[in-house]
């Protein structure tokens, strides 16, 4: 029997991630040909929401699937907290041992620092344009500093010359929505890379996106958005400057050292017989979920409000988080992967043609950016690295 295909989705109890997982499978067994088995691992961050998530899938499996296709599918889970080191370090050594080989990663996990509404800010956004403000909110006022915390017990005693302070910062944000994801897959990078000898395809990274990403939230002197007033949308630029500055030539070194199988976990690793895998970059729009944890009266208005900009025209008011998934399955599944790479993918709807898949503009320069980004985030992956496992 072949080996099955693996799949992983970060975040997958809830809004996009779930979705992810449902309509990756349907899809998938819509277009397969061959008897191949799917395993889709979903992680999250309890065994209670693993559990949850399992038993509404399995259910909308039963309803869904065909009792053959139903047999060849294998709900797994791992719990990773994204924003805890050691929680990611653990989650890649029980991934690696338990698969060879993974085909897709959805990098879906994500926060968003919430902490009020600027209600003055939101009526002049409002008096300027609805659908802006329904779809690049920027009346959010976020958490402005915030840092992981569960990391002081790793740091070793320093040198004078190293303050214990600098090593220990990780934006909150930052962490979750990015750097966690960028570390796990560097430590599971063996089972990210396809034999080359074979018709086996690149693996596939699909990072989730944003059309809220904005360059003026991004600084590059402040890559982890620790002084931003914007971290979320500051992680979101990162991820569109990093998935589609890793095929530019001046990249071209940090690429292959990220996608080198760290020695520790592969010794016998010989690069030249594989194909590294490929990051690719999708967003759903704008779906309804509870990112943004508001007062049952504002989510109300909030669905009223989308569907009035779907009703105005709108194209990315998806509202249902399973049209949003559309845009990244179709990436991790589409068998044109030289056609969809290095360009960022939504997903739209509209009442009169239903869904499809919209090419995203993105204003961050990201020639100018992603060399020194791929190298500070290069240099923050070799730093933690040497923190987590410290060399004799
Ligand atoms: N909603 C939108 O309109 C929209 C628009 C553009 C892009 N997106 C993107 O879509 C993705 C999913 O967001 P969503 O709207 O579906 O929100 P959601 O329902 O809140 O899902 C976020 C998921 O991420 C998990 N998560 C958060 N912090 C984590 C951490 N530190 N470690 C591990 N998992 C963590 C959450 O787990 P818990 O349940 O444990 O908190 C949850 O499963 C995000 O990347 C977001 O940026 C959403």
């Amino acid at each position: 029997m072949d080996p099955p295909i693996v799949t992983l989705v970060t975040g997958a109890n809830s809004g996009l991630g779930y979705a992810i997982a449902c309509r990756v499978i349907l899809e998938f067994f819509d277009q397969c040909t061959s008897n191949h088995r799917l395993v889709v691992c979903l992680t999250t961050r309890s065994h209670e929401k693993a559990r949850t998530a399992i038993a509404n899938l399995t259910t909308f499996l039963t309803s869904r699937l065909s009792k053959d296709a139903f047999h060849r599918v294998q709900l797994d889970h791992i719990i990773i907290d994204l924003s805890s080191m050691v929680s990611v370090m653990s989650a890649a050594t029980e991934l690696q041992n338990r698969y060879p080989r993974i085909h897709h990663v959805f990098c879906n996990a994500a926060v968003i620092p919430f902490t009020r509404i600027d209600w003055l800010k939101a009526i002049r956004q409002f008096a300027t344009g609805f659908v802006d403000a329904m779809t690049v909110p920027r009346y959010k006022v976020q958490n402005i500093g915030w840092l992981t915390d569960s990391h002081q017990a790793l740091l070793r005693p320093q040198s004078p010359s190293t303050k214990k302070s600098t090593l220990s910062e990780l934006g909150a944000a930052f962490t979750a929505n990015v750097f966690g994801h960028y570390f796990l897959l560097h430590e599971i990078m063996q089972t990210l890379h396809s034999p080359m000898s074979s018709q086996d395809e690149p693996s596939r990274i699909i990072w989730i996106g944003s059309i809220e990403s904005d360059p003026l939230t991004f600084n590059i002197e402040d890559v982890q958005g620790i002084k931003s007033t914007k971290p979320y949308e500051s992680s979101k630029t990162l991820t569109d400057i990093l998935v589609l500055g890793s095929q530019l030539p001046e990249t071209e070194k940090y690429f292959r050292s990220y996608t080198t199988p760290p020695q520790d976990r592969a010794p016998n690793f010989q690069l030249q017989k594989t194909k590294p895998p490929v990051f690719l970059i999708a967003h759903p729009g704008i779906i309804s979920t509870e990112i943004v944890a508001l007062p049952w009266w504002q989510s109300r208005a909030k669905i009223i409000g989308f569907l009035f900009c779907k009703f105005l025209g709108s194209p990315w008011h998806c509202i249902d988080p399973f049209i949003g998934a559309n845009a990244p399955v179709w990436l991790a599944l589409s068998p044109h992967l030289e056609m969809v790479k290095g360009f960022k993918w939504g997903s739209g709807c509209n009442w009169k043609n239903g869904e499809f898949v919209l090419e995203t503009r993105v204003d961050a320069d990201v020639t100018s950016h992603a060399s020194r980004l791929w190298g500070q985030m290069e240099d923050l992956r070799i730093l933690w690295k040497s923190l987590l496992v410290p060399q004799p």
